[in-house]
């Protein structure tokens, strides 16, 4: 049985990229593996967050964790900020990082690109989210395309510590999608699906009403052409709704594609839409129960003390390897 740990910032709504790319796998995996999935808040502050939306949003991504399909009796289900080694295990880590591996973050450079004023938090986003993984001792680590990058950073930090102070952690593998794991905006097929992209009818949001879906999904952009065929290099924006399709109604590129042959785009929107509702509309019923009985504080604290019993053992063992004096039990 493997251990495989994941986290989503609970900074906006989750859109159906969040969804695709990342929490169905975590449904998928949590069968056969020893799983956490975390509200990651700490990172989420790394940009300017309203308090009460935060912790609106931390419950919020919570609940829709549950909703999905994540069953907390299988897999520990928890707040970042409640299991306090994170940040711990973050600095020490820091001291590790050098600063021209930070400096060639993409998501860095994308998120800092044309501000002038940058939290230092942003920068070192990256080395949080190697201790988030390695106190765990991950194995696996399931995740959108975009958070690669910092997967290979994970790694390089914990072949350095290992290197330097003994073998301590494990090196943990990305789980990545193959078809969806880069679900691009509905108004510009160049850029991801995003939460914070500020044009919403560039996002199909989870909690979005069914209306909205379908009058997101009428006017997303496509091509001039008829054609509902797989090219991402040409066609990326038909290309791109046909791999939510595929998501959503859990048929293959080439059965859509020939289900829509020369029939152009109208019927595939239309037939679209009614998926995606179709996969949203329980999930959203579900959401709102779980919300109104109170549950996720329970699922929370039982998920945190899972995590921490784990988290505690990994962390004071790097702390005792790099030369700190424990104090005696
Ligand atoms: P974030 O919303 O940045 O916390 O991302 C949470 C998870 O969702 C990460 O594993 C991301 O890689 C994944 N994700 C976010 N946006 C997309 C997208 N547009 N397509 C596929 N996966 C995504
Ligand atoms: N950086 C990830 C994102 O933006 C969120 C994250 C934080 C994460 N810690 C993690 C993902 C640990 C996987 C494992 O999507």
């Amino acid at each position: 049985m493997k251990r495989v740990l994941s986290g989503i910032q609970p900074s906006g709504q989750l859109t159906l990229g969040n969804y695709i790319g990342a929490i169905r796998n975590f449904v998928r995996l949590q069968n056969a593996h020893e799983c956490f999935f975390m509200v990651v808040d700490m990172h989420a502050i790394t940009v300017p967050q309203e308090p009460a939306a935060l912790r609106e949003q931390t419950e919020a991504v919570a609940a829709l964790y549950i909703a999905s399909g994540i069953d907390p009796d299988k897999a520990a289900v928890f707040a970042q900020s409640h299991v306090p080694g994170h940040a711990e295990l973050g600095w020490l880590f820091t001291t590790l990082a050098h600063m021209g591996e930070l400096e060639r973050m993409t998501q860095f450079k994308d998120k800092s690109a044309g501000k002038d004023s940058i939290g230092a938090g942003l920068f070192v986003y990256p080395v949080l989210m190697a201790a988030d993984i390695l106190i765990y001792n991950a194995d696996l680590v399931p995740v959108g395309e975009d958070q690669k990058q910092h997967l290979e950073m994970t790694r390089d930090l914990a072949a350095r510590f290992n290197g330097r102070f003994g073998e301590c952690f494990t090196i943990p593998e990305p789980y990545i999608p193959k078809v969806g794991a880069r679900i691009m905006s509905l108004d510009d097929a160049s850029r991801k699906m995003s939460k914070s992209n500020p044009n919403p009818a560039s996002y199909i949001a989870i909690m979005d009403e069914p209306d909205m879906v379908r009058k997101k999904l009428s006017r997303a952009v496509t091509d001039s052409g008829r054609a509902v065929k797989y090219d991402p290099a040409n066609k990326p924006e038909i290309s791109n709704l046909m791999s939510i399709y595929a998501h959503c109604a859990d048929m293959t590129l080439e059965e859509i594609e020939s289900r829509y042959e020369g029939q152009g785009y109208g019927g595939f929107k239309k037939d679209l839409a009614e998926h995606v509702v179709s996969v949203l509309e329980p999930l959203q019923a579900k959401y709102r129960d779980i919300r109104q009985s109170g549950e996720i504080h329970r699922v929370l604290a039982e998920g945190a003390e899972r995590a921490e019993a784990v988290a505690s053992q990994t962390l004071r063992d790097a702390k005792e390897r790099m030369g700190f004096l424990l104090p005696k039990p």
